[in-house]
């Protein structure tokens, strides 16, 4: 049989903690495959075809908004960005854990992230009144680069859904959390010191919270080498602490 035409068995996790008649359950929607097809095309294909109900988010479908991350056969994935091909013709889709559930496959990832965000004071601190008609300073292209990098996340929250620490710490600030920490951290216009930023990761919620078993990592839809960033804070966090 050729990929075009597969009959797919796509099953789905579903629940609405709105409706209080809704128990979570799974069903199962028959797909026919065609050339190309992602979980976004094919999810589209059952709400227009088989179930308008179905709940899921999609933006951009092209790997940059991060809104249509879910469990695939039980990993994180952009939905947007995986093609029904590559895997066997029954697919499991659930909703990413740890985010509060809007509806089936539907997650407030929005919420977790301002959360987040606050907690770290996630924004830059040059200690400087803003001036809209000063020209931009200059930056090495290489320097730029780096936080371009660092910079590069969707906050499509999959690393958190891979994540034991996340799942069992409410307040975990996790590999996306850490990943914009050390985005500050690289910055030379942000005046915060190390420990200032002991302060706001120095802690189990924090960099010492994290087990290093890169879940986070593996499935990080943009590949941000968030171990390396893990460990790199780790050693400036122990350092300042050391130093009192
Ligand atoms: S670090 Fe990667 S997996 Fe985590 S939110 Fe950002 S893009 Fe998604
Ligand atoms: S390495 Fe740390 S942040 Fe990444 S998944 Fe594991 S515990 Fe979470
Ligand atoms: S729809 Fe935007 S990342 Fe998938």
């Amino acid at each position: 049989m050729t990929e075009s035409g597969r009959a797919l068995r796509i099953s789905v996790l579903r629940h609405n903690p709105n409706d209080p008649d809704s128990e979570p359950h799974i069903q199962t929607f028959n797909v026919t495959e065609t050339a190309g097809m992602t979980l976004f095309i094919a999810l589209t294909d059952i709400r227009e075809n088989q179930d308008p109900t179905l709940q899921f988010d999609f933006v951009c479908r092209a790997g940059i908004c991060g809104s249509c991350g879910m469990l695939i056969n039980g990993k994180p994935g952009l939905a947007c960005r995986t093609q029904t091909k590559d895997f066997d013709d029954e697919i499991m889709l659930a909703p990413l854990p740890v985010f509060r559930l809007i509806g089936d496959l539907s997650v407030d990832t929005g919420a977790w992230m301002q959360r987040m965000s606050d907690r770290l004071d996630a924004w830059l601190h040059t200690g400087l009144t803003a001036n809209v008609n000063a020209l931009e300073e200059r930056m090495e292209p290489a320097l730029a680069q780096e936080i371009y990098e660092l910079d590069r996340c969707i906050e499509c929250g999959c690393c958190i859904a891979a994540c034991a620490t996340a799942q069992m710490r409410d307040d975990f600030v996790g590999a996306v959390g850490l990943n914009r920490i050390a985005r500050f951290r690289v910055d030379p216009r942000d005046q915060r010191s190390d420990a200032d930023m002991y302060e706001l990761i120095g802690d189990d919620d924090g960099v010492f919270g994290c087990m290093t078993l890169l879940g986070c990592e593996d499935y990080c839809p943009k590949q941000l080498s968030l171990g390396t960033q893990i460990a790199w804070l780790r050693r400036r966090m122990v350092i300042a602490s050391s130093r009192g």
